[in-house]
């Protein structure tokens, strides 16, 4: 092989070992790209938004998640397509969720043509005035329609998979104090929110 050829030889094996050397850096990049879970609440009197924010806690606490904390007045659906973990949470208004919720998850079809949300995980949360009241109902109705998106719902869950228990989401009563919650309302909140977290980072593999 003469002088030329062979120096043309090396500089294409150069140039693909570049090639190859940039490619898996963009590979490796890509798969550390934070999983985004997004908390979304309705609030008036800031029950609810302090119920999120235990919610976000424990959402923070899992490693890859990028959290974002939201008033469902500020979100828009491109919000809910970049998440790959959805949290949603109401006040109890005669029970069931509060209007302003209702109205937002009605425009996802109505405004937006119905974006399939599915491949995402929802979780829910709701506070009320009594022990009783419907904060359960407003959890379970806010699933139903994350379920009518397409996507999978879950909850909190205490115990190690083999002994332990689930719940459908977290609630708390609103005492008149917005940031007096019980231990095990606080606990609910930050466990929902590391469920919900740690299954986004599954998903998002
Ligand atoms: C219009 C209205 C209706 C309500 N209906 C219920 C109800 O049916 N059940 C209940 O437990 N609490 C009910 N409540 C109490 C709220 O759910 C409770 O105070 C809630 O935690 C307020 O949330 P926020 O502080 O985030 O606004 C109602 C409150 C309002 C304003």
């Amino acid at each position: 092989m003469s002088r030329i050829s062979l120096s043309r030889l090396f500089t294409g094996i150069r140039r693909i070992t570049l090639l190859l050397l940039v490619l898996a850096v963009s590979q490796s990049g890509s798969a550390q790209q934070p999983v985004n879970v997004l908390i979304v609440y309705y609030t008036m009197t800031g029950t609810t938004q302090s119920l999120a924010r235990l919610v976000a806690e424990g959402a923070d606490a899992v490693e890859g998640v990028n959290v974002s904390l939201k008033p469902v007045e500020s979100v828009t659906v491109e919000d809910l397509l970049e998440a790959r973990g959805i949290i949603l949470g109401s006040p109890t208004y005669y029970g069931n969720m509060a209007g302003p919720m209702k109205s937002f998850i009605d425009s996802i079809g109505l405004v937006h043509g119905s974006p399939f949300l599915a491949g995402r995980i929802g979780g829910a949360f709701a506070t009320g005035g009594g022990s009783a009241g419907g904060k359960e109902h407003v959890i379970v109705s806010l699933l139903l329609a994350m379920i009518n998106t397409g996507m999978m719902v879950a909850g909190p869950t205490y115990g190690d998979g083999q002994n332990g228990y689930a719940l459908p989401g977290a609630a708390a009563i609103d005492t008149g104090n917005p940031d007096e919650f019980s231990a095990t309302e606080i606990e609910d909140a930050r466990r929902l929110g590391r469920r919900i977290a740690e299954i986004a980072v599954t998903l998002a593999d």
